[in-house]
């Protein structure tokens, strides 16, 4: 990304990030912040005490420069935030785990994703036909498949087995085997990089290829009961304002929320709106058009099943 595009992304997401934090003051820890650092700049002007684990964090206190994997917390953090760096992980499981000791029982987990696997070549065209002028590196894989002569999705099964990527449904269901998943929506991805917002993209009509989810350090729950609703209602978007009160009630539908106003599609929130988790709930697609829900839900009900399998004696 260039670093106007880094701007763009890091204030575009922050809306959903911020909209997802406990009250400050709270220990705040982001995963894979990047050379920008990421959110915790507006984290410290917001009120947390915040750090931020990437190799390739920038120097300054409160920045470590370690995979996170191999750094220890002094402290288990109130909120942990990964933004596109869970997808490059080497192993995920592993880094699942890792953030889930680093996080508080109770805290909180924000994740901003990519799915791959929805970036077919409708939406790779439209990208590559509206970048502005400049070295990024959604120009760096226009230039890299033109020259390739291969089909879009030869091109993209290439470029993710050589870098390791893991899917969205993946990560969704590694999160789901240390966290209650508390909401889910797909959402746009390329806006910061084509130098357009997020309503734009979004008005394209093209695949909503981001991900952002909020979960829940809780391992009490017994997700034995999730397994038995299934993936889809266990995925059904809340109104996290909740999270003051019933703490992400709604997912494990015993509380009578089946009938909640915010309660929009079986199974996934397709974010209708600009503002991450503000819109969950304002607009759901019932028949999930674009598939998103069925595979996010799949990976869920996965997760869910291996759970209450390793619970069950
Ligand atoms: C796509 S960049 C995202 C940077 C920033 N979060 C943002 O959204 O602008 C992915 C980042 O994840 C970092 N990363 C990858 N694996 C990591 C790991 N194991 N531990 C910490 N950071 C990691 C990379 O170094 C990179 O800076």
């Amino acid at each position: 990304m260039t670093d106007d595009a880094t701007r763009r992304w890091l204030d575009a997401t922050w809306t959903f990030v911020r909209a997802a934090l406990p009250p400050a003051p709270a220990r705040a820890l982001e995963v894979g912040c990047g050379p920008a650092g990421g959110f915790v700049p507006a984290l410290r002007a917001a009120g947390y005490d915040a750090v931020g684990v990437d190799p390739a964090a920038p120097a300054g206190p409160g920045f470590h420069q370690v995979e996170f994997e191999h750094w220890t917390p002094p402290a288990p953090a109130d909120v942990v935030v990964a933004c596109t760096s869970l997808h490059h992980v080497d192993d995920l499981d592993h880094m699942v785990d890792r953030i889930a000791a680093a996080t508080r029982p109770g805290g909180t987990l924000v994740v901003v994703e990519w799915a791959h696997e929805r970036f077919d070549e409708r939406t790779a065209r439209w990208c590559f036909d509206r970048l502005p002028p400049g070295e990024g590196w959604l120009h760096h894989h226009r230039q890299r498949w033109r020259d390739s002569g291969v089909p879009w999705t030869a091109y993209l099964d290439d470029w993710v087995a050589a870098e390791g990527l893991h899917r969205a449904d993946a990560i969704v269901a590694a999160l789901g085997r240390q966290f209650r998943a508390r909401s889910l929506v797909a959402a746009p991805y390329f806006f910061a990089d084509l130098g357009i917002t997020e309503a734009a993209e979004r008005a394209a009509g093209i695949a909503l290829t981001g991900l952002r989810w909020v979960g829940s350090a809780e391992q009490a729950v017994d997700r034995r009961d999730l397994a038995v609703q299934g993936a889809r209602d266990a995925l059904a978007p809340v109104d996290l304002d909740d999270r003051r009160g019933a703490g992400g009630a709604g997912l494990d539908g015993r509380d009578g929320r089946a009938d909640h106003a915010h309660r929009l599609v079986p199974g996934l929130a397709l974010d209708g709106g600009e503002h991450g988790i503000g819109a969950v709930g304002q607009a759901g697609r019932a028949d999930d058009p674009d598939g998103l829900g069925d595979e996010l839900a799949d990976g869920l009900a996965g997760a869910q099943r291996g759970h209450a399998e390793r619970h069950q004696d």
